[in-house]
């Protein structure tokens, strides 16, 4: 191979899309159709004047929802500043087990793991834990958070996700297998809640007997919609319809769409299921192993008491899991239903905006090492007249898979039966979507280094998308698009690739790519110029964007789920450091960068997490003075009850919660 010394990239000119026709270069200023209007109405006014119209929200003022990852626009704003704002003391990584924010600004927990949310539901007793209470409590192991207001900023409903349990960190003497109760807790403090909070003087506070407050769990039933659904693959002797299914599961991040729904995605499904090596099928057993399904028994064991977590038993089950699932959180008794049309795969999250079209296109990432970034494009326009008119349009449209070429170009790829690739080798649409990692493997698509979020910045257009690390390149790819877009030999640090999509057009199926960030510690090897990244650099290299001046820049490894403030710089949380030796181990953190203007790159820390936990979010109020957090798993793996951690209360065991960030004087988060 020459691609050792062949520059990544040599695309500053001479490429094929015009910076200047997508307002790329202009931060602020959204591309203008001939009438003047803009052609990306500003998500906040979307969602704002279509949940306006919601009877039961009469006499609130203005509802304001945030969407892609949290972000407002504001031209006006944008194009004054061109200006980062971001004015604070950074604190530096630390290993103290407690949620640490800049001087000046608190943090308090909204919501803890075992919190009542119902009339009569029991507090949270760790040595009694039931089911029976677990379903009426917040879950374990918070992750994507996600603000739907009722009443712009000072009363909303929080939409959280409970990715997994580790029952050796929630009861005493914990065997996997051991107790069928235990197993029932376990299902009970998966899938999500919705919880309404409010804010007074003294803070955020969750609403105890809320009407809106729900629990939906790992066996809860939900529907099956989209193009696969009924297919035959997903038939199971429960659901001979192959439509309807209980529970969700591995919920990790999600997102939220300009109609007010939230999604949330199924990401390692696979851990819960046993035996594949018993599956006589081989296209179905083959289809399992390249989810990772495993061939015996399964870690966790629930296949001992639930027949359907048993592929020997039931082949067809693992194919009901690993999707996006859209969910009205207005409406308590809404059925969630699991979207099959965008693919099935480990979805890390989903952002929703709204192509120029009307169209509405949805990002997403498959977190595991050789896989893919895709996108949806929906075949039917968003109404906003009418906010029923949109609950079906993610049942329809077009998914592709990312392809990454060495020259700084790309391609979506549809993972269609008009792809020829793809014609030979399933029966239909339904069979590609069951199988979209088999698809996009036939379809071409490029092997990332654990693509997990994939958000669209709304002040500069283009796309920010995390891999979190690699350990397993461990030489260069043979595809040459793949070694330049992930150009560390390993990667044990992740970094951020910055995509622009043809035409500022979300929909398009082209886009120019550049490494944003490498992350790790720029003290060690720090690279100023782009042009310095070629494939197989060694593990310590980093790149900020081209900053220059290390000694401004913070610390950085595994960056996982982000969001924007609404002058377009991209906070970042952290799902690793603690395993970054270029770091010195760290706590997991909150991070923010300015993607434009003179600091560019200067990545400065603003939070870090109790030890073991992950940091999820980020999550701002429609205001931005509130930054709400998950602190995910704190003290993970120590085993109850000699956790590393027992945050936050100081007592026996650690609570997953979700953190509220603000600053006394009412300024808005970093500035
Ligand atoms: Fe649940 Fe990809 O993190
Ligand atoms: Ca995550
Ligand atoms: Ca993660």
């Amino acid at each position: 191979m020459t691609l050792d010394n062949t520059p990544a990239r040599s695309r500053r000119d001479g490429d094929a899309i015009d910076s200047e026709s997508i307002g790329i270069e202009r931060p602020g200023l959204l591309p203008t159709k001939p009438g003047g209007r803009p052609h990306n109405e500003p998500f906040r006014d979307i969602v704002a004047r279509n949940l306006a119209r919601r009877t039961f929200l009469k006499g609130a003022a203005a509802v304001p929802v945030l969407l892609a990852g949290g972000s407002l626009f504001r031209s006006d704003e944008a194009e004054a500043a061109g200006r980062d704002g971001l004015n604070f003391r950074a604190i530096r990584p630390s290993k103290v087990d407690d949620v640490l924010v800049p001087r000046g600004y608190t943090s308090e927990v909204v919501l803890r793991w075992g919190d009542p949310l119902f009339p009569g539901a029991p507090q949270f007793n760790p040595n009694n834990q039931t089911a029976a209470a677990q379903r009426r409590q917040f879950g374990y192991n918070c992750d994507f958070v996600g603000y739907f207001a009722l009443e712009g900023d000072r009363r909303a409903l929080l939409c959280v996700n409970h990715e997994y349990t580790t029952g050796s960190d929630m009861f005493k003497n914990y065997v996997a297998g051991a107790m069928k109760a235990q197993v029932d807790i376990e299902l009970a403090a998966h899938g999500g809640s919705v919880v309404e909070i409010v804010r007074d003087w003294s803070g955020w506070r969750y609403v105890k007997n809320s009407r809106f407050n729900r629990r939906i769990t790992g066996d809860a039933p939900m529907r099956i919609t989209g193009p696969a659904a009924g297919n035959r693959l997903l038939r199971t002797s429960e659901d001979p319809t192959g439509r309807n299914v209980l529970g969700m599961l591995n919920n990790c991040a999600g997102g939220k769409t300009p109609w007010g729904t939230w999604l949330t995605c199924e990401e390692n499904f696979n851990q819960y299921f046993a035996n594949n090596d018993d599956v006589a099928d081989d296209a179905i057993r083959e289809a399992h192993a390249r989810y990772g399904v495993t061939g015996g028994a399964s870690g966790r064991r629930w296949e001992k008491f639930y027949d359907r977590f048993d592929c020997a038993k039931e082949p067809n089950e693992p194919f009901r899991f690993g999707y996006v699932i859209e969910i009205d959180p207005y409406d308590p008794d809404f059925v969630p239903r699991k979207r099959t049309a965008l693919g099935r795969c480990k979805h890390e999250a989903a952002a929703t905006i709204l192509a120029r079209s009307g169209q509405v296109v949805v990002y997403s990432g498959d977190d595991q090492q050789f896989d893919y970034v895709y996108k949806f494009v929906s075949k039917g326009t968003y109404n906003p007249g009418n906010r029923r008119d949109n609950f079906d349009l993610l049942d329809e449209g077009t998914l592709y898979a990312a392809k990454f070429n060495d020259d700084g170009t790309g391609r979506w790829l549809p993972l269609t039966m008009d792809n020829p690739r793809l014609a030979r080798r399933f029966a239909n649409q339904g069979e590609i979507l069951i199988k979209t990692r088999l698809a996009a493997d036939a379809a071409g698509a490029t092997p990332m280094d654990r693509p997990e979020d994939v958000q669209p910045n709304p002040v500069n257009g283009k796309v920010y998308v995390t891999m979190t690390n690699n350990s397993a390149r461990t030489s260069i790819h043979p595809d040459p698009g793949s070694a330049t877009s992930n150009p560390r030999v390993p990667n044990f640090n992740g970094h951020i690739i910055e995509l622009t999509e043809r035409g500022g057009d979300y929909a398009a199926t082209a886009f120019r790519w550049d490494i944003f960030l490498l992350c790790g510690n720029p003290n060690i090897n720090l690279l100023t110029d782009l042009e310095d990244l070629v494939p197989g650099l060694a593990a310590n290299a980093t790149f900020f964007a081209g900053f220059a001046d290390a000694n401004q820049l913070g610390q950085i490894a595994s960056p996982d789920n982000i969001g924007f403030d609404s002058r377009g710089n991209l906070w970042i949380a952290t799902d690793g450091q603690p395993f970054s030796a270029d770091l010195g181990q760290p706590n997991d953190a909150m991070h923010v960068v300015p993607v434009q203007g003179p600091d560019r790159g200067r990545l400065r820390q603003f939070a870090s997490g109790p030890r073991g936990c992950e940091v999820c979010g980020p999550e701002f109020s429609p205001d931005e003075r509130t930054l709400f957090c998950a602190i995910q798993h704190p003290g993970e793996d120590g085993g109850y009850p000699n956790t590393t951690s027992n945050w936050p209360d100081r007592g026996i065991i650690p609570r997953a919660s979700v953190v509220a960030i603000r600053h006394p004087d009412g300024r808005k988060i970093g500035t």
